[in-house]
């Protein structure tokens, strides 16, 4: 007879096990059999979105970044409604490419209907999106399934925002499981799309009776054409490349440009020029703008890492028919 704690020793096992197991549904071939061409649909896809509108690799890019961060990577960031994450500070007028999804979706669904998840598809755009803009490659994991709810407050909460320090935006990194050298080589994504003035203008003028934002960190000669390009009360969707140097190619540009104040996000240019970033941020910054092996190699391990972020598996939620609604 097993004694009570050669039980409990079984039991503690199992449960290791199934907690390694459900840390590890995501697989490369999930729809192998389900939708063997899935990857060549999609990729064909994000090519003509790309050639239509280069920024939409960014936009696409983005998506998922903030679909992860919100809920896990469940295609929440994707739902309709007055309640959904598309309305949330962080995306209102600002997270695009929702139509590029949907015929994506359509063209997924005309091969292999009901079987491949909006949450999956986001992923795989994102990979195509960086490889496609020059950057680098991953397999990417699948086998999430889509959420039944959207979370405008958790969007609000949990995604970073352009005016935090290195320390504020590495706790919401660590809220989703991601550490420092993810803070540093995600970020990285900035080397392509665009800002809005409201994003940033907040560093290009003095307000007597507030805190003077600061335009120190920024390169002078910057600091003109985006005074002008946005002006106080003026457009604030007004929109500059993120990347001065080269807008639409993926590649470690990003990193030099924070070493020259040329980032456009003061939360950029702080993981190079802040007293935080010292201890933190700012060597793995001064490592990737020198060698852009080591971006590539570091950001496509961050961009597993964040893929892995909750998703649902199993039976869990469903997959949704139309990105946009939950199935009736
Ligand atoms: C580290 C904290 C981050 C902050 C504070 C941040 C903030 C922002 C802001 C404010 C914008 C401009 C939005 C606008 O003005 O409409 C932006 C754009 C963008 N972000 Fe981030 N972001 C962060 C991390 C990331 C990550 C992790 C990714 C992806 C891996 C990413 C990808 C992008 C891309 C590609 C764009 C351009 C989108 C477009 O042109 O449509 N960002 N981000
Ligand atoms: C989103 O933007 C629209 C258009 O600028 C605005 O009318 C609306 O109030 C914004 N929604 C939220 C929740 O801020
Ligand atoms: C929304 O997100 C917040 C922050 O992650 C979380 O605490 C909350 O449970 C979420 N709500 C729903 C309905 O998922
Ligand atoms: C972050 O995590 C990765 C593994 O996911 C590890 O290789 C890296 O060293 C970690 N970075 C820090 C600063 O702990
Ligand atoms: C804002 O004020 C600081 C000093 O308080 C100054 O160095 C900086 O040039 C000013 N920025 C602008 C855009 O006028
Ligand atoms: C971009 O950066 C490269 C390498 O630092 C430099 O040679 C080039 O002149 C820059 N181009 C622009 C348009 O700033
Ligand atoms: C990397 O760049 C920094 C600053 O740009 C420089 O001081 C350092 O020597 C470089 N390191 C290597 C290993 O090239």
């Amino acid at each position: 007879m097993p004694n009570s704690s050669t039980i409990s020793f079984a039991w503690f096992i199992t449960i290791l096990m199934l907690c390694l197991v459900a840390n590890s549904q995501l697989t490369t071939n999930f729809y192998s059999n389900s939708c063997p061409n899935l990857l060549t649909i999609v990729r064909k896809q994000v090519i003509s979105a790309v050639k239509t509108e280069m920024r939409m690799a960014a936009s696409l890019l983005r998506l998922h970044f903030h679909d992860c961060f919100v809920n896990g990577c469940d295609a929440s960031v994707l739902l309709d409604g007055s309640d959904g994450e598309k309305t949330a500070l962080p995306n209102n007028n600002s997270a695009r490419g929702f139509e590029v999804i949907d015929a994506i979706k359509s063209a997924v669904e005309s091969s292999c209907s009901g079987v491949v998840s909006c949450a999956d598809i986001l992923a795989i755009v994102a990979r195509d999106s960086v490889f496609l803009s020059g950057g680098p490659s991953w397999k990417v994991l699948l086998g999430r399934r889509d959420g039944l709810v959207a979370n405008q407050s958790g969007a609000n909460t949990m995604l970073p925002a352009p005016f935090e320090s290195v320390d504020a935006i590495t706790l919401k990194f660590q809220a989703v499981g991601l550490n420092l050298t993810d803070v540093v080589s995600l970020s990285g994504a900035h080397t392509i799309g665009q800002a809005r003035c409201a994003s940033f203008g907040n560093r290009l003028f003095n307000f007597s009776g507030t805190n003077s934002p600061d335009s120190t960190l920024l390169d002078p000669t910057m600091v003109t054409g985006l005074q002008n390009l946005c002006p106080v009360n003026g457009d604030v969707d007004k929109t500059t490349p993120l990347d001065w140097n080269s807008t639409d190619l993926f590649d470690n540009h990003y990193f030099q440009n924070l070493i020259n104040g040329r980032g456009i996000l003061e939360s950029d240019q702080f993981l190079y020029s802040s007293d935080q970033a010292v201890s933190t941020t700012r060597s793995l910054v001064e490592i990737y703008s020198n060698n852009s092996k080591i971006f590539f190699n570091d950001f496509a391990n961050s961009m597993i890492k964040m893929g892995n972020i909750q998703p649902l598996t199993g039976s869990a939620g469903e997959i949704r028919r139309n990105c946009r609604v939950v199935n009736s």
